[in-house]
């Protein structure tokens, strides 16, 4: 009988995307190796075709001895799913550059990372899966988490590329752009506050109301989420781009106007003066 399939999942914590991905794929049969910085934060993952291991993305020498790890165990990684991410809010000319990076280090620099250490082994096989989840807002920016969508849209054009570059190896790879869907991600942003020397103090409502946009009650449930990216994932021939969550349908439409159009329509939602948008 030929061995399962074995994956590696970054940011499986209890309550995001990566926790539930790790179900759907332990509940298809596969070996899953749930990584995340700390391993309180996956106790509740009990299926037994899951094993947990520390991984912080933003550490090369973990990321290599992760990886050499579960080779040695299990022989192989059929597929890799680069989920962990931060949120970055703030008006674009606060961010100290210092953190910049680190927003980068975690959300791009840590695709480079794992996928520099799992394609050479997926392409001597030539076989794998790569699954990189990026986001809506890495195509339609919206005001006040510049950072954040630009680290996204760095996400999108490397997985472009990463996927002609695979091609000679048969290693698929897989863009994930989701819309809203329920998770932690906005609530480690709940007591947000602005730099105390920021410009734009008369935008606060506005910052506020673009984290409480990512959690409305269109938000998918990131159960229902996984269920339809593994699915996809695990087609003999998974898309190379997946638009899904909430709001999703919304932005399908907004892909239509001209790019001056739909930066003015997003501006004027996350603009409006105090007063007018809590009347609206
Ligand atoms: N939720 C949405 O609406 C939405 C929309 C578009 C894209 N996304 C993307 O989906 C992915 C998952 O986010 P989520 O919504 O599930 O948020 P989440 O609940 O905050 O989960 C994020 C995961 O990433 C982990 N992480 C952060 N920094 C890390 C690091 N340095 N090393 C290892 N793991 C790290 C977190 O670990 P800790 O628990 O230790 O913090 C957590 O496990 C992210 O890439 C996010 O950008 C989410």
């Amino acid at each position: 009988m030929a061995p399962p399939n074995v994956a590696l999942v970054t940011g499986s914590s209890e309550g995001g995307i990566g926790f539930y991905l790790c179900q759907k794929l332990a509940e298809r049969g596969f070996t899953v190796y749930a990584t995340s910085r700390t391993l309180s934060s996956t106790a509740a993952l009990v299926h037994p075709n899951i094993k947990k291991l520390p991984l912080d993305v933003t550490d090369d020498s973990q990321v290599q001895s992760v990886v050499a790890s579960i080779i040695e165990e299990s022989g192989q990684i059929d597929m890799l799913i680069n989920n962990a991410g931060i949120l970055a809010p703030g008006p674009t000319v606060d961010w100290k550059a210092e953190d910049v990076k680190t927003v980068y280090d975690t959300n791009v620099f840590s695709i480079i990372r794992l996928c520099g250490a799992v394609v050479p082994h997926m392409a001597k096989r030539r076989k794998g899966t790569i699954v990189n989840i990026g986001s809506i807002v890495g195509e339609f920016p919206t005001p006040w988490m510049g950072v954040y969508d630009s680290s996204k849209a760095a996400v999108r054009l490397l997985t472009e590329v990463l996927s002609m570059e695979c091609k000679p190896f048969d290693i698929r790879v897989m863009l994930v752009a989701p819309g809203s869907i329920q998770s932690k991600i906005i609530e480690k942003h709940d007591h947000f506050q602005l730099a105390p020397n920021s410009i734009y103090g008369a935008f606060f409502h506005n910052i506020r109301q673009r984290l409480e946009a990512a959690r409305d009650k269109l938000a998918m449930p990131a159960d229902k989420f996984a269920e339809e990216i593994v699915t996809k994932a695990l087609r003999p021939n998974p898309p190379s781009y997946v638009l899904t969550g909430g709001n999703s349908t919304l932005f399908r439409f907004l892909a239509f106007l001209p790019r001056r159009l739909y930066l003015s329509i997003i501006w004027g939602m996350f603009s409006k003066p105090e007063a007018k948008s809590k009347r609206d």
